[in-house]
Order: C-alpha cells, then structure tokens, then sequence
C-alpha cells in the first residue's frame, strides 16, 4: 500500500483502511489506550465511565441537563433492542419508520419482545416524511411511540428526523432514534429536536472499537422505564440506577474498550466536537463522490438525501464488472470497502468515517480507477433499471 499524503496518520501495522460503518478505521492512540488493565471496581476506572456519560451529554447541546447517559455493553443493537424495551411500556405500541435494513431491525426486534407495532416501510430508501408520520397516527390512536433511524446506514440516507419529531410531539406521541451511525458527526440538539431517547455505539462517528453502545435519554423516561424491560441484562432503567448508585456498570465493563473510547472522546473534542468532525466526514465524501462520479459512477442519492457517513453506488453495467474481484483488487491497494444492500439494483458503499481525511479519498478514487482498468471495465455507468430506480426520489 503507498503511504498517502494525509494529514492522518495511517494505519500503523499497514492493515486496509476501513471503508466501512463500523468498525471503522481508528487511530493508533485509540488502540495504544488499550494496552493496560484496569479493575472494573476501582476508583480510576469508575472515573472513566464518568468522564465518558458526562462527554457524551454534553455533544447534546444546552438542553442536556434533562438527559443522560447510560453505556451498555454490547454491540449497537443490544442499545437498540434495550431502549425499545425500556421505553416502549408493554401496553405501548410503536410505529417504526423503515426505509433500510436497520429499520427493519428494529421492527424485527420488537416482534421478539412482543411489543405491538406497526411499520411504515418506504422499501430501500425513500425517505418517510413528516406529512406521512402524521397522518398514520391520526389514523391509529394506539401508537405511544415512534422510532425512527438517523442515517439508515444501508443506504446512507439522511432521514429527516427534524419533520418527523415535529410531526410526532404535533400529536402528542413520543419518539425514540437510532442514530448509531450518525451521533457525533451530524448534530442531534435537543433544543432543535425533541426526542425521548437515542442509542448510538463506540465504533462509530467518534471513532472508538467496537465493544459497547449507549442510551441518551431523558430523565424523566428513565426514571418511568422501570419495570418495563423484558431482560435483566438489556434493562436501561437498571443500568442507570446501578450506575449512578455505585459508578460502576452492573455485569463485567468492556475496560478497554472504554479507555480506547475515552481517548476517542477527546479526539473528537480536539476537532472541534460534531462541527468538526462532521466537516471533516463531509470533505471525505465530497472528494469520493466527485472523483468516483468523474469515473462514470452514479450514486443512488441525489446530494439532498447524501450522507457524510456512507454512499452506495449503482455496480457498472459493463459485463467485465464483478463486485467480488473488484471488492478483493480494492483490498490489494489498502481499501476496504462494503457492499451494497439494495434489493432492486445492485450496488455498493463506501464509508466516509474513521481515522481518513480527504487525501485518503482521493487514494480511493485512484486506486478505484486503477482497479476498473485491471478489470477491462470500460465504462462505470450504471444499467438503465437503476436510473430509473433513482429517479422514484425527487431531488
Ligand atoms: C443505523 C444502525 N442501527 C443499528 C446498527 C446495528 O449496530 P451493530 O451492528 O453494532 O449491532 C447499525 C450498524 O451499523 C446501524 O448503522
């Protein structure tokens, strides 16, 4: 792999950057934290876990002091699966707003915990709109909450979380947000969206490993969870008050994990917080997604609805194209990238976050361009069908 001009330190033990959602490329500080033990009882690791809730609050705006913060071990969708359970009560009732995989993932987890719901499903990305959140619960009374994800990672999609809170608290329900791929680089302030609760994990826009996610929540939801959980080790309400009674999580602490997190943490504080990190992430995909359009690529976003977290690109139609061997020839040049999840088209992603900046995406581009003439691929221009796909969403 060629060192590319960057501002970042690259991978120091040469492996591919990750052009992926998570886990992502992280920073050798980040993975050198991780080097020495710490007791999960002791005083110095419960003040990690207290420095890690009180920097997580405070990416929340001025409105955090209604919330806080509960880490929970596991991977993202162990927050999911544990705020739907500790917030939805078991006489409540969800509408969840699908357009993706992760949308579907949530509908699927409630059907596991018995919670009644229904789903708006827009299919792979159309985004659901205010206008249509506020007509289902004016026809449905029932629904308590709705749940509604960020950026629906399967396709990178912006959803528009500001129109559909509005509609939500309009009539009077409740809402509750995955933004597990998004926190950390696009803004989520509760004084600009209200929101009940939101779930969002280490490995993801503040650039920590995997290991753990976490529930920002009000308080006033918190302290009303209890009792509502259907499992002992998924129970934020019990997570919340085990911590702030003791400092400590309840069942072994990730400790690594967390001290990789921390170190993370101030990282992204460093870049100027959100702001920072998002322009950062922004730059990365305008420079992908220029240099990949000059090659002939289509996105299947029109830019309104792009991401700074990942782009899915329509696979060329050229008959030389084959996403496994470009997949594996991307991989030879130090870049891996992810494929695509669209069940009309096919397609493939490629991430925006983690230890990259923009002369790194323009490694991407050249090596994505290198790659095309390996494979005698002539043209990178998508078949008509998807075209046509993309032309279903209005810019
Ligand atoms: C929006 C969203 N929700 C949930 C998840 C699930 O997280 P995990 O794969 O860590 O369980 C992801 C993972 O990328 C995601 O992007």
């Amino acid at each position: 792999m060629t060192a590319p001009e960057t501002g970042l330190e690259r991978p120091k033990l040469g492996e591919p950057y990750l052009l992926t959602p998570g886990p992502l490329t992280t920073s050798y500080a980040v993975k050198e934290a991780m080097l020495r033990d710490w007791g999960s009882w002791d005083e110095d690791f419960r003040a990690m876990t207290r420095e890690l809730r009180t920097s997580l609050l405070s990416l929340l705006g001025d409105g955090s002091a209604d919330f806080d913060c509960v880490p929970m071990q596991g991977s993202g969708s162990f927050s999911v699966e544990a705020m739907l359970a500790s917030f939805i009560p078991r006489d409540g009732k969800a509408l969840v707003l699908a357009n993706g995989a992760y949308g579907m993932r949530s509908a699927q987890t409630l059907e596991y915990l018995g919670r009644a719901h229904v789903v708006l499903d827009k299919g792979d990305y159309l985004p659901p709109r205010g206008d249509e959140v506020a007509q289902i619960l004016a026809d449905d009374p029932d629904i308590t909450h709705v749940v509604a994800i960020h950026c629906e990672t399967s396709s990178g999609i912006l959803n528009p979380v500001e129109e559909i809170s509005e509609a939500t608290y309009a009539a009077g329900r409740k809402l509750l947000i995955d933004s597990m791929s998004a926190f950390g680089a696009i803004e989520l302030k509760v004084e600009d969206i209200r929101y009940e609760a939101m779930v969002s994990s280490a490995n993801k826009c503040i650039e920590g490993v995997p290991g753990f996610g976490f529930i920002i929540a009000r308080k006033s939801e918190l302290e009303a969870a209890k009792g509502n959980s259907h499992s002992l080790s998924l129970d934020v309400h019990a997570q919340w008050a085990h911590m702030n009674k003791t400092g400590q999580w309840r069942f072994t602490p990730p400790t690594h994990v967390v001290a990789a997190f921390l170190v993370a943490l101030r990282a992204h504080k460093d870049e100027g917080g959100v702001a920072g990190r998002g322009a950062r992430y922004t730059r990365n995909r305008d420079v992908m997604v220029d240099g990949m359009r000059e090659l002939g690529f289509e996105a299947l976003l029109k830019d309104r609805w792009l991401s700074p977290i990942i782009v899915t690109f329509f696979c060329p139609d050229d008959a030389k194209f084959v996403f496994d061997r470009f997949y594996e020839l991307m991989k030879d040049k130090g870049f891996i990238i992810y494929p695509g999840k669209l069940t009309v088209v096919d397609s493939f992603r490629v991430g925006c976050i983690g230890q990259m900046d923009e002369h790194v995406m323009r490694q991407v581009v050249a090596a994505a361009k290198e790659t095309l003439d390996e494979m005698g691929v002539t043209s990178a221009a998508p078949p008509a069908i998807a075209l046509q796909e993309r032309a279903k969403l209005a810019a």
